[in-house]
């Protein structure tokens, strides 16, 4: 009787041990595969208690407890292809913050935004009206790391990201807001309107006087709708004399 009941008890602790230890395993599974994105953690594990990535910016108040927040950021979108953060530049309250799309190679390997072809349209086009990155105005892109193949950045990763840039725009205090290309400003304006019909007009972001215009990759490729961006870029200069 005695040893029936011992063999009984061993059974009893082998099932146990095998119960705890399939349940490890299956919880290891989960998280390893929601573990991508932060945003996608929260959206699919219901029992996640961690706080969303986004809570902490509530604390920020600088730029550089913002750049120490994203660069903590657990595995966000993008990052793992690209090389570093293109975080942004220029001066704080500036008269213009020009805001892009996304860094490209060149970007990536400088860790600086629009440094490359577009980025030398943009500079030339920005000091025929006085704006340079060392004196009057700070540059940034929605999304701070390359996508690989210089793809267009996803809804996803634009969403993700957003709320950052915000941040940013509060820390960098521009008096106006440059928004270059489609997906900044459908972004920061929060419309589906093209860039074709939001450019050249005043519009507003966060309370901030804002024009949109053309990216300068698209000028580069198609060179006669340059004169489009002179055009936007004299409206902005005579914001910059009103706000001054
Ligand atoms: N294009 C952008 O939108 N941003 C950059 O920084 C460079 C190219």
């Amino acid at each position: 009787m005695l040893l029936i009941k011992k063999i009984l008890d061993l059974k009893l602790v082998k099932d146990n041990i095998f119960h705890f230890m399939k349940d490890f395993l299956i919880s290891q599974e989960i998280s390893d595969d929601v573990s991508y994105c932060p945003l996608t953690r929260f959206s699919h594990n219901k029992k996640n208690t961690d706080s969303s990535p986004h809570d902490a910016l509530k604390n920020v108040w600088d730029l550089a407890s913002l750049k120490k927040l994203m660069l903590s950021l657990n595995n966000p979108p993008l990052q793992k292809t690209a090389t570093q953060i293109v975080f942004g530049e220029g001066v704080l309250h500036p008269s213009v913050m020009v805001i892009g799309e996304a860094p490209g190679q060149d970007e990536d390997v400088q860790g600086r935004p629009f440094v490359g072809q577009s980025g030398k349209l943009l500079e030339k086009a920005l000091n025929t009206i006085g704006l340079f990155r060392d004196k009057n105005c700070y540059i940034s892109n929605i999304v701070p790391y390359r996508p690989m193949g210089n793809r267009t950045p996803s809804n996803d990763e634009v969403s993700f990201y957003l709320p950052f840039l915000k941040k940013h725009i509060e820390c960098v205090k521009p008096k106006l807001l440059l928004l270059v290309g489609s997906v900044s400003s459908k972004a920061l304006l929060d419309t589906n309107e093209g860039i074709t019909t939001l450019r050249g007009k005043i519009l507003h972001c966060m309370n901030i006087q804002t024009i949109a215009t053309y990216h300068p990759a698209f000028l580069l490729r198609s060179p006669g709708q340059k004169a489009k961006l002179w055009k936007d870029l004299l409206t902005l200069s005579s914001l910059i004399t009103m706000v001054k």
